[in-house]
């Protein structure tokens, strides 16, 4: 039997423990989270929701920049989707609400730092050098313990243009 059309919604405060679960699932694709974190950011997190379970998990972070104090960019992290459900359009669903989320704050560009750049490629967003995002790297990577730098990181750097963004970004 096929698994049924997961719908996409808010993330409440009594979905954080399923939320750390779903990021805790891919410690080589996903920075893991405590739950204070994810709680404190819990408006911030969309969930995918299949037979009362939490299947999917998408958030957005705001990253401000010091000289240009009016145009912070936003991140997209934790994008999750359990394995059973991958490969049938979730992870682009996530993401493209989440882009419809952040797009009502009007950032001029969404960026992030991925393992996976094919499946942010085709959600448009283009690979950037890392020295572009040091507002990023200083606040994701310093605590980092899994490398000694983030150039030394393979995690790759991408961004979408969000000033002309219209939706469906592909
Ligand atoms: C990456 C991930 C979120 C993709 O979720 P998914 O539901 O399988 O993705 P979708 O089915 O929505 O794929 C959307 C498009 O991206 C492509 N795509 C997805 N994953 C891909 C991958 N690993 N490599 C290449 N292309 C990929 C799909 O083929 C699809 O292309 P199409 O629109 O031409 O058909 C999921 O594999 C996952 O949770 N991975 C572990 C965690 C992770 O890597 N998160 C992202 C890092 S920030």
């Amino acid at each position: 039997m096929s698994n049924p059309q997961p719908i996409i919604r808010k993330a409440r405060f009594n979905d954080g423990p399923a939320i750390f679960k779903r990021i805790k699932a891919h410690p080589n694709e996903l920075v893991p989270r405590p739950i204070s974190d994810i709680m404190l950011n819990i408006d911030r997190f969309l969930v995918a929701e299949a037979n009362g379970e939490i299947v999917g998990t998408a958030a957005w972070s705001v990253l401000p920049e010091l000289d240009t104090t009016k145009n912070p960019s936003v991140e997209i992290q934790s994008v999750s989707v359990r394995e059973d459900y991958q490969k049938a359009g979730l992870g682009r669903r996530l993401v493209e609400a989440a882009l419809a989320r952040v797009a009502e704050l009007k950032p001029d560009q969404v960026i992030v730092l991925t393992f996976t750049p094919p499946f942010f490629a085709k959600l448009g967003f283009v690979p950037v050098s890392k020295e572009k995002l040091m507002y990023k790297l200083y606040k994701g990577c310093i605590n980092c313990t899994k490398y000694d730098s983030p150039y030394t990181c393979p995690e790759e750097a991408m961004a979408l243009d969000f000033r002309n963004w219209k939706g469906n970004a592909s």
